[in-house]
């Protein structure tokens, strides 16, 4: 009998590898320090207690948070994404645009909701970001998720985006934008997607960090809506994130539409 090969599966990749690895690595460090503490190689008094108690409680929270971070990744993302594309109403003829695309993940999700509209995808593919970040990766997945009729990706930068005014009906991003470091770069990256929006036109932000300003340039910029935190607070192991990243890490959405 012929053994059926498994259908191939869209591999949207894991955000910012360079982290996770490092987490990994110190989560290793304190694995080997707690196997040496319990196996009595090291005492309370010892020099190695200074760095080894640390090195316990800070490798079992990295571990934690590099694990979440390739669950989410790998499973979690994919399974979020469709809940934050329900927020939106779809006609199914809508011109999308996904700011920061990286492998796909938001960009095809809008595409599958898409019968005559057409989802193009923008992406300056920066390794550090998503691991695999390529346009090649992107269109793999295109073609995977059978969407490759209703897409198109281009290499741009949230900045300067190459389209004219209100010139999309809808516009995403997802855990792009915090990666541009500067405030007021990222000020005019919201901006830019408030330029290329139809009046009456959606938003979906989804971030890690910097809700708040992107909802004050939204409003600035003529939109209705704001940052809603309800999600982040409904989900557990984002409450978890956030408390073990001190804050730093507090995933949420900005959701709004375009009034003028
Ligand atoms: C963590 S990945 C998220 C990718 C995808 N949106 C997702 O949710 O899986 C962040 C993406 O933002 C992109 N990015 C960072 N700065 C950007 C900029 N200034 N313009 C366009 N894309 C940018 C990175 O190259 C990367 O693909």
């Amino acid at each position: 009998m012929l053994a059926m090969s498994e259908p191939a599966r869209a591999d949207y990749g894991v955000d910012a590898p360079i982290a996770v690895r490092n987490m990994l690595i110190v989560c290793a460090l304190g694995i080997i320090s707690l196997i040496t503490r319990v196996a009595g190689l090291w005492g309370k008094e010892s020099p190695f207690a200074m760095l080894g108690r640390p090195l316990i409680s800070s490798g079992l929270a990295c571990g934690a948070m590099a694990g979440w971070m390739i669950w989410s990744s790998k499973f979690g993302k994919v399974r979020e994404r469709e809940a934050y594309l329900d927020l939106l109403e779809w006609r199914g003829d809508e011109r999308v645009l996904d700011v920061g695309c990286g492998r796909g993940l938001f960009m095809i999700g809008a595409a599958k909701r898409l019968t005559t509209g057409r989802a193009v995808g923008i992406d300056i593919w920066q390794a550090e970001d998503l691991s695999g970040n390529k346009p090649e990766s992107t269109l793999d997945n295109v073609m995977i998720e059978g969407v490759a009729d209703r897409v198109e990706v281009q290499t741009a930068d949230a900045r300067k985006l190459p389209f004219d005014d209100a010139s999309f009906d809808v516009v995403l991003s997802s855990a792009a934008l915090h990666n541009i470091y500067n405030a007021s770069e990222r000020q005019t990256a919201v901006r830019e997607i408030a330029r290329v929006l139809k009046v009456g036109g959606r938003v979906l932000i989804v971030d890690v960090r910097h809700l708040s300003q992107y909802a004050l340039t939204l409003r600035d910029a003529g939109f209705n809506g704001e940052e809603d935190a309800a999600r982040t607070v409904q989900n557990i192991g984002w409450s978890l994130l956030k408390i073990l990243t001190f804050g730093l890490v507090q995933i949420g959405h900005v959701i709004g539409s375009k009034a003028r």
